[in-house]
């Protein structure tokens, strides 16, 4: 059963940027360990409650929470990151509960338990982007063997040409809202390896942000919110061995920029979204 974490917090107005910032640097180590489903940071807009600021993390089970806690208290150690101090600091007040959660329809999770339980995973309709690259061939090519059906969405058909006809095929323009909706429609979740030709085209130098501009128009008008989205290890601001960001800043500096655009635009889109960051 996963178990659902979350915290309350009454941050005074003027410590509330800094304080955002710290939860975001948080959650950048955690949502990379083992068994982290998900996580939301809600700022208040209006009513009563004292508390202004709640985040919540999701982890799959029991034991990945318990696991993450000692990881997180390890990893936070090491970079000399510390919570409590920070809140003391900002005259940050915390109330922490953990939770169960359940969805509204019990008819769904009774499926999915079941499916767990027989060892099986339900077949998906997935929409592939980016699927004539290296990852995305995998990814249809490992789709294709755990029985979900798949649907390229590409502007190089004769790229995909091998898998005949046991995918979809349609070719268009990946950066056209009008044209990604109603290919995603009727799918259950969008998996994306989409990202610049190397050597990359002056022309490509925010093809990402765009990318992720048209995708967050397409996906709720087609009403698909579940994306895993590739994206690149020098995001990660807290790596140290190695310092993926440094580098990433010193020799990238163009994908680091447009990569983090993107990334943005998805944080902000209220899609379903996880992110794979590849090193
Ligand atoms: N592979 C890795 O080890 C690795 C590691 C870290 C990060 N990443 C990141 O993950 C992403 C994918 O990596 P990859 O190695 O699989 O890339 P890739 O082999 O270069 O594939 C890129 C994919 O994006 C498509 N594409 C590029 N520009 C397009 C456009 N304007 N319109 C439509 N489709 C377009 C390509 O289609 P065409 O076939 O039509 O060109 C291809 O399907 C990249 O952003 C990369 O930086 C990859």
């Amino acid at each position: 059963m996963e178990i659902v974490l979350i915290d309350k917090f009454i941050v005074p107005e003027e410590s509330k940027e800094r304080f955002l910032e710290e939860v975001h640097k948080s959650a950048t180590f955690l949502r990379i360990l083992p068994g982290f489903v998900e996580g939301f940071i809600y700022e208040k807009t209006d009513g009563e409650s004292r508390h202004n600021v709640v985040t919540t993390a999701v982890w799959q089970d029991e034991e990945a929470f318990q696991n993450a806690k000692k990881s997180a208290a390890e990893g936070f150690k090491k970079i000399g990151f510390n919570p409590p101090e920070i809140m003391k600091n900002l005259n940050v007040e915390i109330e922490r509960a953990v939770y169960r959660r359940s969805p509204y329809e019990p008819a769904l999770r009774g499926v999915c338990e079941g499916a767990k339980r027989s060892g099986k995973r339900g077949s998906m309709k997935l929409v592939v982007l980016g699927a004539t690259g290296s990852t995305g061939l995998e990814i249809v090519r490992q789709a294709m063997e755990h029985g979900h059906s798949v649907t390229a969405f590409v502007r190089s058909p004769e790229r995909v040409k091998a898998f005949g006809d046991r995918i979809t095929i349609k070719k268009g323009n990946l950066l056209d809202p009008a044209e990604l909706e109603p290919v995603i429609k009727g799918h259950d979740a969008v998996l994306s390896a989409f990202g610049p030709r190397v050597p990359m085209a002056k022309a490509d130098a925010n093809l990402l942000r765009k990318f992720a501009v048209a995708l967050t128009s397409a996906m709720p008008h087609a009403g698909v919110t579940r994306l895993v989205v590739e994206s690149v290890a020098f995001l990660f601001k807290d790596a140290i061995i190695p310092p993926a960001y440094l580098l990433g800043r010193l020799f990238f500096p163009g994908v680091v920029a447009d990569a983090s655009a993107m990334e943005k635009v998805f944080e902000k889109s209220g899609l379903e979204w996880r992110c794979v960051r590849p090193n």
